[in-house]
């Protein structure tokens, strides 16, 4: 049984597919939305499923233990991130160890680290002349793109694809395989 919380800083289109397939699971649920941006879309996704949103600000998050008492007072044990962009501050490190999960829209180990987000990961891909790209679902350790990888898979990278066609392309991976290897991986534990 693993209560999950979700920490997203934009559309939240993958939150949107988590908790809707954790809400047909009787073992785990999603018990809160997190993010760092109080206009980001996925806290619309989160109201209209009814999950709890809590929204914070550099300062709350990294400098005082507001985040770590909503995540305790929700018996959170697993955290999960979709499309945050923030740096994970130890003190969530320490207290969710292995127990931090994060989505890569590329095949880490390249095109990962800093600088190497949203619409700049699959510019790169493209700029690099790479003929495959694809979703990468790993563990998150200190260090940004560099924790266990979960799962990987692959789509091609055609000839004439702008950044946004591979980030659509990109996009249907994610959606498709980011439940379930959840899932897996918290059976695993
Ligand atoms: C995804 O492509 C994810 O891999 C990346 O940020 C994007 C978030 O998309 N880390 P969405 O907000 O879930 O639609």
């Amino acid at each position: 049984m693993s209560n999950i919380a979700i920490f997203a800083s934009g559309s939240g289109s993958n939150a949107e597919q988590i908790i809707r397939y954790f809400s047909r699971d009787a073992n785990h649920s999603v018990k809160c939305v997190l993010s760092n941006k109080a206009d980001a879309y996925v806290l619309e996704r989160a109201k209209n499923l009814s999950v709890p949103v809590m929204v914070f600000n550099r300062n709350t998050f990294y400098n005082t233990r507001q985040v770590l008492d909503v995540l305790n007072e929700a018996a959170i044990d697993v955290l999960v991130l979709a499309g945050f962009l923030w740096l994970v501050p130890d003190y969530l490190l320490i207290t969710f160890p292995r127990r931090i999960i994060n989505i890569h829209p590329a095949l880490l180990p390249d095109f990962g680290g800093k600088g190497m987000y949203g619409m700049r990961v699959h510019e790169a891909v493209i700029r690099e002349g790479r003929k495959k790209s694809g979703i990468t679902i790993h563990l998150i350790d200190e260090e940004y793109d560099r924790g266990k990888i979960l799962f990987q898979a692959e789509c091609p990278v055609l000839p004439n694809d702008t950044p946004e066609d591979l980030a659509s392309r990109i996009h249907q991976l994610e959606h498709r395989y980011y439940p379930e290897t959840i899932k897996n991986y918290l059976q695993s534990l």
